[in-house]
């Protein structure tokens, strides 16, 4: 499951609740499905029995060829109850993720020190409460209907066991039956029980399976479109240098499973071997025009060229091989530092000298001598002797890892200094945008940095304004400055800070 999830190129599913809940149920039960070829032969063999005992039972009395009629309600009331179990599974999983979901917040230190500072341990604590008693209701009236029912059902075959005794001591008073039929009617009445009760409880079994297995294959459909669309049969290939630029073209975009559109209808034209600055407002769509570039998305409309071909006739793999970044929410992956930066090209994961030039390149080779052990300290205090970096130290691991590709084509820079000071990403930029500049006159890369910091900013070949998704002002800082418009303004405001 964990290969089926992470092989998809997208993100739709890591984030759309009602796929979370269907993702989590399967999780819940897919092991069972390993035993399904065995119940098939068993109720193949039950059945067998079953018809053996009722032939045996018509010699002794047609009448008694009924018996198992007896047992129907109990087959039919059992497919109820398992539906109905299927039924309150498929509402429990939402509060079941909840719980899950607060059991991780309050073990794990991503939110240790809020939920003590605010104090809201008791708060969380009674969410899972409600969730957990909103859960234990769900699945108590159901076990009770189950019970009730079971015993209904249960009562009938009673009943006909009852009835089909009674033919055969009639028969055996008017001497029509021997001692011996009466013991082999009732050993036989007692085996159709049996054969029936098993019937109906592999029956469940198998429906749940069947509910299993057509989630199951709902996640490898889901998983095999992605990689369809993520595989183009006639793929263009990648460009091996850029010589144009990538086009936004009436690009639209809402979030799957959302309705807020995000983006409507952007044009813009990022030029082959120059760095662009992205700036506006939190929320303004900065990460998402990025999202889009790396295809975690594919636009709702419109369409993102790269020298003029479409972003979706490229293979996602081969286009991603021509790509770093660092995001905003890097990954803090509990590696040996040195593989933490190796990761980022990862057939020179081992290659040391590569990972020392990747971290010097992100100006960030002093955290190899801040950290106890150097570049082989095992990371994350989750590990015995694990060494915890800081935010920021964090941070320069993954800016770290950003650079080990030695040439993409798209170095995509998501506030990736946010917890770095000023002075270091300043000074971080400009030795960049250097080596970038002489780089990308040979391979037309672009590099694309969002960032709230306009000393850095200035320094970009283009600036993008980005408000409410749409591009609002695009140019040089001194153009923009010239123009006097809402980049003039904020310019203003943080230079003045400044000074
Ligand atoms: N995964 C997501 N699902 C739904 N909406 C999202 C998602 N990510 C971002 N958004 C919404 O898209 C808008 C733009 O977000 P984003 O591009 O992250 O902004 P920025 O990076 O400029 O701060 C916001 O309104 C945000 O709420
Ligand atoms: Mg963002």
């Amino acid at each position: 499951m964990a290969q089926l999830t992470a092989g998809i190129h997208h993100l739709e599913h890591h984030e759309r609740p009602d796929y979370l809940n269907e993702l989590s149920t399967l999780q819940h039960n897919h092991q069972q499905l390993a035993g399904l070829q065995g119940a098939l032969v068993n109720n193949i063999a039950t059945v067998l029995r079953l018809v053996l005992a009722i032939a045996l039972l018509a010699a002794i009395h047609p009448l008694l060829v009924l018996l198992p009629l007896a047992g129907v309600p109990s087959l039919v009331i059992n497919v109820y109850v398992v539906r109905n179990g299927h039924r309150v599974e498929d509402r429990v999983a939402a509060p079941r993720r909840l719980v899950l979901r607060i059991f991780q917040m309050a073990t794990t230190r991503d939110a240790a020190k809020e939920i003590r500072l605010y104090g809201i341990a008791d708060e969380l604590v009674a969410c899972t409460d409600e969730a957990r008693r909103e859960i234990h209701d769900l699945e108590d009236a159901a076990t009770i209907r189950a019970a009730v029912l079971g015993a209904l059902g249960w009562f009938i075959v009673g009943l006909g066991f009852v009835a089909a005794m009674a033919v055969v001591a009639r028969e055996a008073a008017a001497g029509r039956a021997t001692p011996g039929d009466v013991v082999l009617a009732l050993t036989l009445a007692g085996s159709i029980n049996y054969g029936v009760s098993g019937l109906a409880s592999t029956t469940g079994w198998f429906l749940t399976n069947l509910k299993t297995g057509r989630r199951l294959a709902w996640l490898e459909d889901f998983a095999a479109e992605a990689a369809e669309r993520a595989t183009p049969v006639q793929a263009a290939p990648v460009p091996s240098v850029l010589r144009d630029g990538i086009r936004f073209e009436g690009v639209s975009f809402r979030y799957p499973g959302t309705e807020a559109e995000v983006l409507p209808g952007v044009d813009l034209f990022l030029p082959a071997g120059s760095t662009v600055a992205i700036v506006g407002d939190n929320g303004a769509g900065k990460t998402t025009l990025v999202k889009l570039l790396c295809r975690f998305y594919d636009p709702t409309e419109g369409r993102i060229t790269v020298d003029g071909a479409d972003l979706r006739q490229f293979d996602v793999a081969a286009w991603r091989e021509r790509q770093s970044g660092c995001f905003q929410d890097f990954a803090r992956l509990e590696l040996l530092a040195r593989e933490v930066v190796g990761v980022g090209d990862v057939v020179r994961v081992e290659d040391e000298v590569a990972v020392s030039a990747a971290l010097e390149r992100a100006h960030a080779a002093d955290v190899s001598g801040t950290l106890p052990g150097g570049l082989s300290a095992q990371l994350g205090r989750s590990f015995d002797r694990g060494v915890e970096p800081s935010t920021g130290q964090w941070q320069k691991l993954a800016l770290g890892r950003a650079m080990m590709r030695d040439e993409p084509l798209l170095l995509v820079l998501d506030e990736p200094t946010a917890s770095l000071d000023a002075a270091t990403e300043h000074a971080l930029f400009e030795r960049y945008a250097g080596a970038a500049a002489r780089t990308a006159s040979r391979s037309g890369a672009i590099t694309i940095l969002v960032s709230h910091r306009f000393s850095t900013v200035r320094m970009a070949d283009l600036i993008v304004v980005v408000d409410g998704g749409r591009v609002s002002e695009i140019g040089r800082h001194e153009q923009l400055v010239a123009n006097g418009g809402a980049y003039a303004e904020l310019y203003g405001l943080q230079a003045r800070a400044y000074r």
